[in-house]
């Protein structure tokens, strides 16, 4: 890939990350948390959503087409087996591995998810909570959906992290740092909102 081409590509991948998938990641897992407030919440708030003006226009515009162009980029960038060119320590090289095992573990995940959910709902199957309590009425599924969570959150939170250093906000070792407490708390948090909520279709 010429220069500028792979520079301006890996700015729109950093980029998307964050806005819209990291705020959409965000949107998605607190309006599943309404579950933990009964199966009547959840549904309201799964009527709200299905009730937004145009919006299959909204999840192709803000969802699919920015998930697949980073999935396909990100693939493309965790294959090229490129070194960490940044001179980090042991901790960020061992991040930096994990960020492209997790965004292979999440781009698996998130197809089965779509797959289940989304494609199922437009052949025809309507989405409540009884319908994904179903899915979690599934030891299996209750595994899978906790490392696919899991996944997904730490690809988040960590590439929050470098988002903040690709987008030159954190330059310093002092802020870097900083960053990475930050980052902890935002993986350990949205986790437990996740987790919390797929719980609330279990019990
Ligand atoms: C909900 C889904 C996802 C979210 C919220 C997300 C978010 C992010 C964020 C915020 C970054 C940091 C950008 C930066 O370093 O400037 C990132 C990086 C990355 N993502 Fe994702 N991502 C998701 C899915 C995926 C998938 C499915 C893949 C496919 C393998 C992937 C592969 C990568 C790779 C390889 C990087 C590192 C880029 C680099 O170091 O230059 N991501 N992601």
């Amino acid at each position: 890939m010429a220069k500028g081409n792979s520079f301006l590509s890996h700015k729109l991948h950093s980029l998307l990350g964050l806005f819209p998938i990291g705020l959409f990641l965000l949107f998605h897992l607190t309006a599943n948390y309404q579950a933990t407030r009964g199966a009547e919440a959840f549904n309201q708030t799964v009527g709200l959503i299905e009730n937004v003006p145009l919006l299959l226009v909204v999840e192709f515009v803000f969802i699919y087409i920015p998930i697949l162009f980073h999935a396909v980029y990100g693939l493309y960038i965790a294959f090229q087996a490129k070194q960490n060119v940044g001179n980090f320590g042991y901790f960020r090289n061992q991040m930096f591995l994990w960020q492209r095992v997790t965004g292979i573990i999440t781009l698996i995940f998130i197809v089965w998810h779509v797959w289940e959910t989304r494609i199922q709902k437009a052949m025809g199957v309507h989405v409540d909570f009884d319908m994904v309590a179903n899915i979690f009425s599934s030891p299996a599924m209750i595994v899978f959906y906790t490392i696919g969570i899991i996944s997904t959150v730490f690809h988040f939170s960590n590439g929050l992290w470098s988002f903040l250093v690709h987008w030159g906000i954190t330059v310093g070792p002092r802020s870097q740092r900083v960053a990475t407490y930050l980052t902890m708390v935002v993986f350990v948090v949205v986790t437990f909102i996740g987790l919390r909520a797929m719980s609330a279709f279990i019990l």
